[in-house]
């Protein structure tokens, strides 16, 4: 391995080698394992830097375009900074129709940011996104891990209040 080799590997710890490395014997080819990698960066570091792309990227015999390719196409890897827990918003027609301008304005007048920022606290990064897959329960979205559907006014506070 080159000395840039090694140095870009830093861009990721020895933990999340060993967790790619795993991933990837599971799969046929390194290739297979991009958006699990990324998953990987993401879960450690919350975001993917360009450091940890190009690493991942050495890792699994990809150029840095290619995987950032893939890395932008997937819209749930985050390739900029985000706080500790990422609200994805729909922002689709079913959700608009339901009222998803007013939820969106209600989030972002509670969390005192605009779309596309992050808390001051660094708790919260409110991002839209295409349909989620609930539009019979619009206006939808996703904070962390979890799902909320038939948001109202009232349920946007009991959430954040929470
Ligand atoms: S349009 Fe919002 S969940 Fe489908």
């Amino acid at each position: 391995m080159s000395a840039a080799e090694q140095d870009l590997i830093q861009a990721l710890s020895d933990e999340e080698i060993g967790e790619i490395e795993k991933e990837i014997t599971h799969l046929n080819g390194r290739k297979s394992a991009a958006i699990d990698a990324l998953k990987i960066v993401q879960k450690h570091r919350r975001y993917v830097s360009d450091e940890s792309l190009q690493a991942v990227a050495n890792l699994l015999g990809m150029s840095f375009a290619e995987l950032d390719g893939i890395a932008t196409f997937y819209n749930l890897i985050f390739r900029k900074p985000v706080g500790e827990k990422v609200i994805l918003l729909c922002d689709s027609v079913s959700c608009w129709i339901m009222g998803g301008v007013d939820i969106r304005e209600k989030i972002k007048s509670k969390l005192q940011i605009e779309m596309g920022e992050t808390t001051p606290d660094d708790k919260y990064t409110l991002l839209p996104m295409s349909c989620l897959g609930d539009c019979d329960h619009a206006p939808a979205m996703i904070v962390g891990e979890d799902v909320y559907r038939d948001l109202t006014n009232e349920r946007i506070d009991e959430i954040f209040d929470e």
